[in-house]
């Protein structure tokens, strides 16, 4: 499926961008599908990526094997109430939409993504973690420079392979990624585990995040598949535009390295990870 010219990106920049990889009525049924839940849900707890809370660590842990909604920061007052309506005020859905939701289930168990993590050297497939990002119209939060191996370890080698599918156009203006090109060769800087029932950020390694100058923006259409590098440095701006911009994300490992057992993500004998 990978052309050599895009085998030699992969290995060359940790990152693959494959306009059209899904038909736009994938995604118009899962944007619907994504409200759908949104709608259904209950607003109890607040995701920030600058500031995680006790209280926002029990709903994550929670989350690992559901489907739970994440509502912005600016969203909520201090009471705890919605000052937009709900489909406006939603962060993300996560992290089990791909085995818990049939629609979900459906685009995320598509045979071509089965070949093409294979291509990229994932002989055992394990599907971890699956996010709906809404991004929102003024208040789509920023998502800081990391590393997703920080958050799906694996031993003795980093082997999670990030897809993220563009539900919407992803410009400048509303958000899109931003990568640091060739940085997958770098080291990885931190991980994000699970001490003794405390969820936190553990640093491993001094190098700085990227200089603007080493960056280059992923403006994309709707339908686009972006392939990370587990170790790709990659971040987003908020979304001060008057559009959104949603996206999927699934979470892959390979079956052959040991998954950390200190990850924050973690599943028991009566809900084991699964391939495509
Ligand atoms: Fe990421």
């Amino acid at each position: 499926m990978l052309s050599p010219a895009q085998r030699q990106r992969w290995h060359d920049e940790g990152c693959l961008v494959l306009p059209g990889f899904k038909p736009e009525a994938e995604l118009a049924a899962l944007r619907r599908r994504s409200l759908a839940i949104v709608e259904a849900s209950e607003p109890a707890a607040v995701f920030s990526t600058v500031e995680r809370s006790r209280l926002a660590d029990a709903a994550l842990l929670a989350s690992a094997t559901a489907v739970h909604c994440f509502f912005e920061e600016e969203a909520v007052d201090a009471q705890g109430h919605l000052t937009v309506p709900k489909a406006r005020a939603v962060n993300k859905i996560g992290h089990a939409l791909h085995d818990r939701d049939p629609v979900f289930d459906r685009f995320s168990r598509d045979p071509r993504l089965a070949g093409l993590v294979h291509e990229l050297g994932v002989a055992e497939p394990r599907l971890w973690q699956s996010m709906l990002i809404f991004k929102q119209p003024r208040i789509g939060g920023e998502v800081t420079w990391h590393q997703d191996a920080s958050f799906l370890a694996t031993e003795p080698d980093d082997s999670v392979v990030g897809l993220w599918f563009a539900l919407e156009e992803a410009t400048l203006d509303n958000g899109c990624l931003w990568i640091e090109p060739g940085g997958h060769r770098g080291p990885l800087r931190e991980r994000y585990v699970n001490d003794g029932g405390t969820l936190r950020m553990l640093p491993l390694d001094t190098t700085p995040w990227p200089e603007a100058e080493r960056t280059r923006a992923l403006p994309v259409p709707a339908g686009t598949l972006v392939v990370l590098h587990g170790r790709l440095p990659h971040a987003s701006a908020p979304n001060r535009s008057g559009v959104s911009r949603m996206a999927y994300t699934l979470h892959v490992t390979d079956g052959r390295m040991r998954y950390a057992p200190n990850n924050w993500l973690q599943r028991g004998a009566d809900f084991p990870v699964r391939g495509f």
